[in-house]
C-alpha cells in the first residue's frame, strides 16, 4: 500500500525512466495512482493520475522527465477518494517544495483546516499534501529544512514516511515515523524507498532507517540524524546480497504462480531453520505453562491461525484460541493477563490490525510472539521473539508462499509440544512438488465448467476449515467472485437454500473426516448443484462428488496443508481466464498499514 521512491544525481539528467521502473517494482504493495517529480534548478515538474504505472506514464511522458532530484510515489486510497489531484507527490503553497508520502496521518482532517486558516493553499484532501504543508508553516517561520521536518514531525500524528524537496537546493530529505524507510547508496546518486526490492537493481549498498530518523541525500553521501534533537547518527550501510531473481518473475506468468511453485522449497527452509532455532523452545516453554494461547493475524494469516489451532489440539492436546486481530480486544482483552501467551502471526509484519492487537496485549501483560515473513518489519522487533517465515519475497499480492509456511510452523511447533518425532514433516515439501504436479491438470480440467459463476461456496471440517477459508479468500480477492468459506456441518443450516443447478461447492474433505463429508456432498448433489471434492484417493468421494481433485495420500494434518495448494491454483487459473492479473488485484494492498 502506498510506496514512495526519490533518487538524487550529480547533475540534471533523464529521470523518468529511473522512476518508472522504481514505481514498477513497487506496484506489488497494492494502488490505484501514480505521481513523479523532478527537480532541476529553479522549478519542479510535476505530473500524477489515476492508473496503472504503464498508463500513467504514457499518458503524462513520464518518460521525457528530467532533474537533478526525483520522487515517485504510489498512491492506495485512504483519505481523498483516487483523483487527479489527490494522487502524490504534492506541493506546498508557492510550488517551491515537493513532497509524498506513505502510511497515515490520522490527524490529516484538523491539520487541513489549521493549514487553510493560516492561509495556505491546500488543493487536495489527502494526507502526504498535510506532510509538505507541515514542513512548508515551518519553512515560512524562518527554520532550515531540517529544523523544518522535525518540527513537522510534532505535528503530524500516525505512521508514515515521507520524502521532500525543495527547488534551489541539491538535496532530498526523508523521515521515517511507522513505515518503511530504505537508503541506497550508488555510484554518483542515492536513494530512498519504501522497501527493498525497488532499490536493489539499482544498488546493493543500502542503509536501514529506524522510527524517528531523517536522512538527508546528495548525490555523493547521505547524513542520518535523529529527529528528537537533530543529532547526527552513525551507520555503516551494509551490503545486501539477495539476488535479484527473487524479485524476478523468472520464467512463470506472474509472480503468484512463481510463489505457488516456490512453496515446496520455502516450506524445507523454515523447517530447517525451526530444526535449529533455539527460540523454539522458549516459545514452546511458555505455551505449555500458559493459561491461554492465543494465535492471532488478519486475512491469511488469521486462517493459518485457525489450521494451528487444530493442529495443536490433534496433535498436542492443548487448546488455542484463534482470533481475528481486531476482535481480540473487545472479545479477550479484558480477560487477559501476564499468564497467556499470544502468536502474532503476520507476513508482512506491519499490518495495523496486528500492531494495535500486539500494542494492547502487551500493555495487559500478555507474553507475545511473532511470526512473520518481513525481517525488521515492525512485528519483528515489537515482540519478545519472533519466528521468521523464511519465504524470501512474496511480491504477489495474494499470499501464498507465506501462509503455507505460517501453517508449516503452527504444524512443527505442535509436533513439539505434542513430543512427535518431527522427522515426518521432512516429507512436507516433497509432498507439496507432488500436489502441485497432480493437481494443475486436475484444476485447469475444472475451470471452463465453472468459471462463469460469480457466487461459489467453499467448505471445510476441522483442519481443513482454514483452508476452505483459505481457499474462498483466495477466490474472492483475485477473481472477484463471491466465493463463502465455512465449515460444512453448517452449510445446511441456512446456504443450502441457495443451491440451484450446476452451482458449484467446494469440499475440502480431510481423510478422517470423510464420512461426514459424504453427506454434505449429497445434500448438494440431491438438489441439483456441483459438488467438487479436494481429497485423497478415496472410492466414497468419487462416489458421492460431482468432480473430484485428488492430492496425494499423507497424514491428516499434513493432507489439510496440502489441500490449500488446488485452492490456490484454481483462484490463479480462474483470475487469469477472466482476464485478471493475480498479482494486482483491484482495491487490495500487500502491507495495510491503515486502521
Ligand atoms: C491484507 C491482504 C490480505 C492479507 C492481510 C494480512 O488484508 O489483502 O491478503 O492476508 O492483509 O496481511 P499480513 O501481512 O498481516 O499477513
Amino acid at each position: 500500500m502506498c510506496g514512495i521512491f526519490g533518487i538524487v544525481t550529480e547533475k540534471e539528467e533523464k529521470l523518468g525512466p529511473i522512476l518508472i521502473e522504481a514505481a514498477r517494482r513497487l506496484t506489488y504493495r497494492g494502488y490505484d495512482s501514480v505521481g513523479a517529480a523532478t527537480i532541476s534548478g529553479g522549478k519542479i515538474d510535476l505530473r500524477k493520475d489515476v492508473g496503472r504505472v504503464d498508463e500513467v506514464a504514457a499518458k503524462y511522458h513520464l518518460s521525457e522527465m528530467t532533474g537533478q532530484r526525483g520522487i515517485t510515489q504510489l498512491r492506495w486510497a485512504t483519505f481523498g477518494e483516487p483523483s487527479q489531484i489527490n494522487s502524490q507527490p504534492h506541493l506546498d503553497s508557492d510550488g517551491d517544495i515537493v513532497g509524498a508520502h506513505n502510511g497515515n496521518v490520522v490527524n490529516n482532517v484538523e491539520l487541513r483546516q489549521q493549514f487553510i486558516a493560516e492561509g495556505m493553499t491546500v488543493r487536495s484532501q489527502n494526507d502526504g499534501e498535510s506532510c509538505v504543508h507541515a514542513v512548508e508553516r515551518y519553512i515560512n517561520k524562518g527554520y532550515d529544512f531540517i529544523e523544518a521536518i522535525r518540527l513537522a514531525y510534532g505535528d503530524l500524528q500516525g505512521d508514515y514516511a515521507f520524502v521532500i524537496g525543495q527547488i534551489n537546493d541539491d538535496k532530498l530529505y526523508a523521515i521515517k515515523k511507522g513505515s518503511g524507510l530504505v537508503v541506497g547508496i550508488g555510484e554518483g546518486f542515492t536513494c530512498v524507498s519504501s522497501d527493498l526490492p525497488s532499490l536493489l537493481p539499482l544498488t546493493c549498498t543500502i542503509i536501514r532507517l529506524n522510527d524517528g530518523e531523517i536522512i538527508t541525500l546528495w548525490a555523493d553521501r547521505v547524513d542520518l540524524r535523529s529527529v528528537r534533537d537533530g543529532a547526527i547518527i552513525d551507520r555503516q550501510p551494509e551490503l545486501i546480497t539477495e539476488e535479484m531473481s527473487a524479485v524476478q518473475k523468472s520464467g512463470f506468468d506472474h509472480f503468484m504462480l512463481k510463489e505457488i511453485h516456490e512453496q515446496p522449497q520455502a516450506a524445507r527452509e523454515v523447517l530447517h531453520m525451526l530444526e535449529g532455532s533455539t527460540d523454539v523452545q522458549t516459545v514452546l516453554d511458555k505455551i505449555k505453562a500458559a493459561r491461554h494461547v492465543y494465535f492471532l493475524g488478519c486475512g491469511t494469516s488469521y486462517h493459518a491461525c485457525q489450521a494451528g489451532s487444530v493442529y495443536f489440539a490433534q496433535l498436542a492436546s492443548k487448546s488455542v484460541i484463534p482470533v481475528v486481530a481486531t476482535q481480540f480486544i473487545p472479545q479477550y482483552l479484558p480477560a487477559v493477563n501476564h499468564e497467556d501467551v499470544g502468536i502474532f502471526v503476520s507476513q508482512s509484519g506491519e499490518t495495523k490490525d496486528v500492531l494495535n492487537a500486539l500494542q494492547a496485549a502487551e500493555a495487559s501483560g500478555m507474553t507475545c510472539y511473532g511470526l512473520a515473513n518481513v525481517i525488521g518489519s515492525t512485528l519483528t522487533r515489537s515482540t519478545a521473539a519472533w519466528l521468521p517465515l523464511c519465504c524470501g519475497y512474496e511480491i504477489s499480492v495474494p499470499a501464498t508462499k507465506t501462509f503455507t509456511n505460517q501453517v508449516v510452523t503452527f504444524l512443527y511447533l505442535a509436533y513439539r509440544l505434542g513430543d512427535r518425532d518431527t522427522k515426518e514433516l521432512e516429507n512436507i515439501p516433497e509432498l507439496m512438488e507432488q500436489t502441485i504436479v497432480l493437481t494443475a491438470p486436475q484444476v485447469e480440467a475444472l475451470v471452463p465448467s465453472i468459471n462463469a459463476w460469480n457466487d461459489l461456496y467453499c467448505l471445510g471440517y476441522g483442519a481443513t476449515y482454514a483452508m476452505a477459508l483459505e481457499g474462498a479468500l483466495k477466490l474472492k480477492e483475485i477473481t472477484y467472485a463471491h466465493c463463502e468459506g465455512m465449515l460444512s456441518t453448517e452449510f445446511k443450516h441456512g446456504p443450502l437454500s441457495a443451491v440451484t443447478k450446476d452451482f458449484p461447492i467446494l469440499f475440502v474433505a480431510g481423510p478422517q473426516d470423510v464420512p461426514l463429508i459424504v453427506s454434505g456432498l449429497n445434500e448438494v448433489t440431491c438438489r441439483g448443484g456441483r459438488a467438487i471434492a479436494i481429497g485423497e484417493e478415496d472410492e466414497r468421494l468419487r462416489a458421492n462428488a460431482s468432480d473430484v481433485i485428488i492430492i496425494p495420500s499423507s497424514s491428516p494434518m499434513i493432507s489439510s496443508l496440502l489441500a490449500v495448494i488446488p485452492l490456490q491454483l484454481l483462484s490463479y487459473q480462474m483470475a487469469v481466464a477472466r482476464g485478471y492479473d493475480p498479482d494486482f488485484p483491484r482495491n487490495l494492498s500487500k502491507t495495510l498499514t491503515v486502521d
